[in-house]
């Protein structure tokens, strides 16, 4: 049992980690307001954000967040700058996730 626990703790690391990591370089310089403009004009075509809180979530960590934004941005030929990505991935992350 209690090894099962640690197994499980290992396996959970890199993605805690990783979202430590982008909190603390991204979260100061990010503009949430420019994030929620960016979203709204270019996503919510698709999905209400609904989307972002429904039971069957497919993300649930900051990176994973990003790699949809930037997946979607690309997806929809936006060619975002970083601070962009940033921006949008930073206003959903605090507002659904
Ligand atoms: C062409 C329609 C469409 C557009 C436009 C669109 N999306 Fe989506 N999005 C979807 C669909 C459908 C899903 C759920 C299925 C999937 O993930 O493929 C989804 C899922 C997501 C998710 C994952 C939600 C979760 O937690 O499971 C994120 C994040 C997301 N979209 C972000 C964006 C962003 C950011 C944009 C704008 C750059 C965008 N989407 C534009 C259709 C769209």
């Amino acid at each position: 049992m209690s090894i099962k626990v640690i197994k499980g703790r290992h396996y959970m690391l890199p993605a805690i980690l990783y979202d430590l990591l982008m909190n603390w370089v991204w979260a100061d310089s990010a503009d949430l307001e420019r994030g929620r403009l960016l979203y709204e004009n270019h996503c919510l075509i698709c999905h209400d954000s609904q989307v972002h809180i429904r039971n069957n979530q497919k993300v649930h960590t900051l990176g994973g967040v990003s790699r949809e934004v930037i997946r979607w941005s690309e997806e929809l030929k936006l060619t975002w700058r970083a601070s962009e990505i940033n921006d949008v991935t930073q206003y959903l992350y605090r507002t659904f996730y």
